[in-house]
């Protein structure tokens, strides 16, 4: 189960106090080996098939997410579950070359995508994202060190949902928010049988070209297993979060919580 943690930085790495900090640190992580598997083969083909499954859409709603966060210039931020990065992306656009950004998530592969996204774009405040190997369930930080979260697809995937909204509680600074965007667990027959067609009939589909149709198959269960969005109000609420509330968006398909500390 477990693998050591390594921290994974590009040339253009931040390099604050705080960061420095981090880097000297060394921890270990528990994660699903399969999990992690399973993200690592979908890296090399990840953002295509974002675009080709959503026609673009994605795109929109990870900016909504970004929005719903309250990130701003300076401001120090994290992703959480990052993947290949399009969050941690929009994040850094909004906190500017004076912010800071931490992608985070435990696939290597995933991370080196991500870092040559970075190498490859001009924009200079980009150069303020480091991407960092770690665990959403064991998040390498200390209390209260950041002034927003994003997570985007990521909860209805970690193996412990309690367990990491209790971990962005704890990193967030007081007053400061979590935006969650994942796949909506629909209480509306028709969309949540139109999401399942979508599923079955575009999706894996698409994800069979690619040669991932068993790995894009888990999604239809991975949402019924997931919560509603009244149930994920309530998760934020008893881990301790003041004020949580639930958006969907995307005809209902989609949702995105706010959770502030
Ligand atoms: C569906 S992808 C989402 C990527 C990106 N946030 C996006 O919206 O495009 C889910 C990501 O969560 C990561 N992940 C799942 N469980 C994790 C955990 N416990 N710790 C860190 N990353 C995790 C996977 O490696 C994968 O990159």
């Amino acid at each position: 189960m477990a693998a050591p943690t390594v921290l994974h930085r590009c040339s253009s790495s931040i390099s604050s106090p705080a960061t420095r900090q981090l880097r000297r640190r060394s921890f270990h992580v528990r994660f699903s080996d399969d999990r992690q598997a399973l993200f690592s083969r979908i890296a090399p083909v990840y953002d295509n098939l974002n675009d080709v499954l959503s026609l673009g859409q994605h795109r929109v709603w990870k900016r909504m997410a970004v929005s719903w966060s309250g990130a701003k210039k300076g401001d120090r931020v994290l992703d959480i579950c990052c993947g290949s990065g399009d969050l941690a992306f929009l994040l850094s656009e909004k906190v500017g070359i004076d912010g800071q950004v931490i992608g985070l998530d435990f696939s290597r592969k995933q991370l080196v995508v991500a870092s040559s996204k970075q190498e490859q774009r001009s924009n200079p405040c980009y150069k303020n994202i480091e991407w960092l190997e770690g665990d959403a369930l064991n998040l390498p930080f200390p209390d209260g060190h950041f002034n927003a979260i994003t997570l985007g697809y990521g909860l209805r995937n970690v193996v412990d949902r309690e367990r990491a909204v209790e971990e962005m509680l704890r990193v967030l600074r007081p007053g400061c928010k979590a935006s969650i965007l994942d796949f909506n667990k629909s209480m509306q027959p028709i969309t949540a049988l139109f999401q399942e067609w979508m599923i079955d009939n575009v999706v894996v589909p698409a994800a069979t070209q690619y040669g991932l149709a068993e790995e894009y198959k888990y999604l239809k269960s991975s949402i019924q297993q997931y919560l509603t969005g009244k149930e994920l109000e309530l998760l934020a609420l008893l881990s301790g979060f003041s004020d949580a509330k639930f958006y969907e968006i995307a005809g209902g398909l989609m949702g995105n919580l706010v959770a502030r500390r």
